[in-house]
């Protein structure tokens, strides 16, 4: 619950080695060569619906969720048309122009401009971050996730889950304004979830599915690009990088 459980699994790997078993049917594996023996799409290790099924971002399924392969499979097939090399060389003069936020322009053509530009990209990138620790709450106590409970708690717990909320509000919003405006456009990432065939579903997305997998893009491109951007510029920082 105070969110220290990495520093005791690097406890427990400092003084146990790199495979540790952590509960009646959970082993910690710390070393980086077991990486494609666990996560290459095909090496039959599923994941753990216990684990994924509470990251729901609308409370739908969207592709981080997805444990059974024929569906997760779909979902791939669906979205890839824009991660291809020659799509996302659209989306580079589109990157370049932004100074604040890429991942909703590449996403969904969300443009932070005018006077509170700044003001509106830090309030959804704090909604996101302050929306994480729900997500962490829905796993260990999942009444809290039953609708509306969360938000009504009160201090941190009760903060994360309206941050989490007023994300879903923002992302709806954002998600309309696309199809309205720019949904035609292939080099979009939300373009073929909008426009195309789910094969697993044999239809296309619903709305809510739309604004799930729109939500997972932001998540996914945020966090995750800003911490190895600042782990690179800590590192080469170092006295012994200067040469870089
Ligand atoms: C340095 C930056 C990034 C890191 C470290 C990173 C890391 C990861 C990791 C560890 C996963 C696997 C998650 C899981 O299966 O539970 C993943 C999946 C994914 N990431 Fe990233 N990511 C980064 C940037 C991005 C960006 C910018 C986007 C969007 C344009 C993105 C979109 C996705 C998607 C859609 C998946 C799901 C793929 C699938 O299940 O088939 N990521 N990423």
């Amino acid at each position: 619950m105070r969110g220290r459980r990495v520093y005791e699994l690097d406890r427990l790997h400092a003084k146990y080695g790199p495979i540790v078993r952590i509960g009646p049917d959970e082993v910690s594996i710390s070393d980086w060569r077991h990486l494609r023996t666990i996560y290459h799409a095909k090496s039959g290790v599923i994941k753990d619906a216990r684990f994924c099924d509470p990251i729901r971002m609308f409370g739908q399924h969207n592709i981080f969720q997805m444990i059974d392969p024929a569906e997760h499979a779909a979902r791939r097939k669906l979205s890839s048309s824009p991660y291809s090399l020659q799509s996302i060389a659209q989306l580079d003069p589109i990157i370049q122009k932004q100074s604040l936020e890429v991942i909703c322009q590449a996403g969904f053509a969300k443009e932070f401009t005018g006077p509170t530009a700044t003001d509106d990209a830090r309030h959804l990138l704090d909604l996101i971050d302050g929306s994480a620790a729900a997500f962490m709450y829905s796993a260990s106590i999942p009444f809290a996730s039953i609708r509306g409970v969360g938000s009504r708690l009160p201090g941190p717990i009760g903060a994360s889950y309206r941050a989490f909320a007023d994300w879903q509000q923002v992302s709806r919003d954002m998600v309309d304004h696309f199809l309205q405006h720019s949904s035609e456009e292939t080099k979009y990432l939300l373009n073929p979830l909008s426009q195309s065939t789910d094969r697993f579903l044999n239809r296309k997305l619903a709305h809510n599915e739309l604004v799930e997998e729109a939500m997972t893009y932001m998540f996914a491109g945020s966090g995750t690009t800003s911490t190895t951007l600042t782990y690179i510029l800590y590192e080469i920082a170092k006295p012994n990088h200067r040469h870089i």
